[in-house]
C-alpha cells in the first residue's frame, strides 16, 4: 500500500511539479485532490518546459495513470485545452482520468472572482482570478455542478440555467456589469463534455483498488500550507486544503491508507498575492533571488515576493501535515551568497514565539529572528549526489534539518529531472 504525498510547507511554488515529476517515474498513479488551475507547476524535461494547470505532474510519463480528484474544481473548457496543448507538444494524455464528482468552474465563478477582488479594493486577496473562490463557495451553498452533470445534458441545462439567473441577478443588479448568455455557456460546455466523456470516472474506485494491488500512488498536492483554507493565512489563502489531510477529502481515501508524506521547502521563501510575510526581504538579494529563481508566476505573471527560509512555518507545516521528511528545492539558486539567513523563531510584541499565529494581524507584527550561516560559491547545478555539495551548503541543509525536526530525503538544484540528489529513501 505504497502512498505518498507531496505538499508544499509555504505559500506554494516550492517546486512540487519538478519534484512529481521526478518521483512519477516510479508512480502507477499520479493525484491531484485539491485546487484547479490557481496552480501552475512547471517541469523540464529535456530542454522543453510544460506549464500546467490541472493536469497532474506525472503526465510525461507515458505509463503513467493521472487522475484529477473529486475534491478539485475544474474549469472543463480549460481542462480540454490543457490536454489539446500537451497533445499538440507530443504529450499523450489518453492515461487521464477525471473524477465524476469534481466540482465545476464556471464562467459565472470567473467573473465574480475578479469582481470581488476589485470591490475589496486594497483589501483584496490577490486571488488568480481563475474563479477558485466562488466555485467552491457553490460547492459549499449546494447549488455547485459537477463532472458527472456533463453526462446528463438534460439535467445540467436545468441547473445550469437556475444557477444563471441567480448569478445574473448578482452580476447586473449588484455589480452592475451585463450578465451571461445561458444558451452560449451551455454550449461550450456541451462542447467540452463530449471531449472529456471518455476521461470521466469514479477515481476514489480507481484509487483504492490500486492500492489493494501494492500499487504507488503519488498525491501531488497544488498551493501550500499557508494557503490552506483551514491552516493558512486565513483570509489570504485559497479556497480548498492543500495539507495532506486534503488527501482523504479529495481523492476519496481513507487516513490508513496514506503513507508517508514529503514536505517540499524551497532554499528560500516566496510569495505570490497579498498578506503578511515575515522574512520578506526587499534589498537587492530579493532581487538576485528573484531573478535566479525566475521567481514569476506561472499562471499570473506575477512577480514573486521573496524571502529567507522560515523554520517557524517549517515547524507548523511539519505540525498540520505530520511530515516524515522534507525536499528542498532551489538550492542552486543561493549558490554566490556569502551569508545566508534561516529565521529560528519569532518576536510578537516583545515576546518569544515560536508558534505560527492564527491571525495576520498577529502575524504582520512578528518579527523574524535570524541565524546566519556562510553561503558557497560554488555552481551546485550539476551535483548529482550528497558527497559533490560543498560543506557549506551540506550545513544548511543539516541547521534545516535540525530546526524542522524532519530529514531531508531529496535536495534539487535546477529545474531539469536529473538535477536532483536522494539523499535517503523516504
Ligand atoms: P510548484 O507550483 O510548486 O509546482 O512550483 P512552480 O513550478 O510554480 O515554481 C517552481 C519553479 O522553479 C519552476 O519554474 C521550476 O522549473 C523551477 N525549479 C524547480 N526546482 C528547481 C531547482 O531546484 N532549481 C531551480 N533553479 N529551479 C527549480
Ligand atoms: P501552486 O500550486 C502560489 C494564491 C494567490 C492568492 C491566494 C488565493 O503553483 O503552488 P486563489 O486564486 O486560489 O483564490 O488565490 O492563493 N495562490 C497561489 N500562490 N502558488 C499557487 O499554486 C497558488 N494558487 C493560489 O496568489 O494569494
Ligand atoms: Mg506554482
Amino acid at each position: 500500500m505504497p502512498s505518498l504525498v507531496v505538499v508544499g510547507t509555504y505559500w506554494g511554488d516550492e517546486g512540487k511539479g519538478k519534484i512529481t515529476d521526478f518521483l512519477a517515474d516510479k508512480a502507477d498513479i499520479v493525484v491531484r485532490y485539491q485546487g484547479g488551475n490557481n496552480a501552475g507547476h512547471t517541469i523540464q524535461n529535456k530542454n522543453k518546459t510544460y506549464k500546467l494547470h490541472f493536469i497532474p505532474s506525472g503526465i510525461l510519463h507515458p505509463n503513467t495513470m493521472c487522475v484529477l480528484g473529486n475534491g478539485m474544481v475544474i474549469d472543463p473548457v480549460e481542462l480540454v485545452s490543457e490536454m489539446e496543448q500537451l497533445s499538440d507538444a507530443g504529450v499523450e494524455t489518453d492515461n487521464l482520468r477525471v473524477s465524476d464528482r469534481a466540482h465545476l468552474i464556471l464562467p459565472y465563478h470567473k467573473l465574480l472572482d475578479g469582481l470581488s477582488e476589485e470591490r475589496r479594493g486594497p483589501n483584496k486577496i490577490g486571488t488568480t482570478r481563475k474563479g477558485i473562490g466562488p466555485a467552491y463557495m457553490d460547492k459549499a451553498a449546494r447549488c455547485g455542478l459537477r463532472i458527472v452533470d456533463l453526462l446528463n445534458p438534460k439535467e445540467l441545462e436545468q441547473r445550469l440555467s437556475e444557477n444563471i439567473r441567480d448569478k445574473n441577478m448578482l452580476l447586473q443588479r449588484y455589480y452592475d456589469v451585463p450578465g451571461l448568455d445561458e444558451k452560449a455557456v451551455l454550449a461550450s460546455l456541451l462542447e467540452a463534455a463530449d471531449k472529456l466523456r471518455p476521461f470521466i470516472d469514479d477515481t476514489s474506485a480507481l484509487i483504492n483498488d490500486a492500492l489493494d494491488q501494492g500499487k504507488y500512488i503519488v498525491f501531488e498536492g497544488a498551493q501550500a500550507t499557508l494557503l490552506d483554507i483551514d491552516h493558512g493565512t486565513y483570509p489570504f489563502v485559497t479556497a480548498s486544503n492543500p495539507v495532506a489531510g486534503g488527501v482523504c477529502i479529495g481523492a476519496g481515501v481513507g487516513p490508513t491508507k496514506i503513507d508517508k508524506v514529503m514536505g517540499l521547502v524551497k532554499a528560500y521563501t516566496s510569495r505570490v498575492g497579498d498578506g503578511p510575510f515575515p522574512t520578506e526581504i526587499f534589498d537587492e538579494t530579493a532581487d538576485i533571488i528573484r531573478e535566479r529563481g525566475k521567481e514569476f508566476g506561472t499562471t499570473t505573471g506575477r512577480p514573486r515576493r521573496v524571502g529567507w527560509l522560515d523554520g517557524v512555518i517549517l515547524r507548523y507545516a511539519r505540525r498540520v501535515s505530520g511530515l516524515d521528511a522534507l525536499c528542498i528545492t532551489l538550492l542552486d539558486v543561493l549558490s554566490g551568497m556569502e551569508e545566508i539567513k534561516i529565521c529560528t523563531h519569532y518576536e510578537l510584541d516583545g515576546q518569544r514565539t515560536d508558534r505560527f499565529p492564527a491571525s495576520v494581524s498577529s502575524l504582520g507584527r512578528c518579527n523574524p529572528v535570524y541565524e546566519t550561516l556562510p553561503g558557497w560559491d560554488q555552481d551546485i547545478s550539476d551535483c548529482k549526489n550528497w558527497e559533490d555539495l560543498p560543506a557549506n551548503a551540506q550545513a544548511y541543509i543539516h541547521f534545516i534539518e535540525e530546526l524542522a525536526g524532519a530529514p531531508v530525503a531529496i535536495v534539487s538544484v535546477g529545474p531539469g529531472r536529473e538535477q536532483t540528489i536522494n539523499v535517503r529513501e523516504i
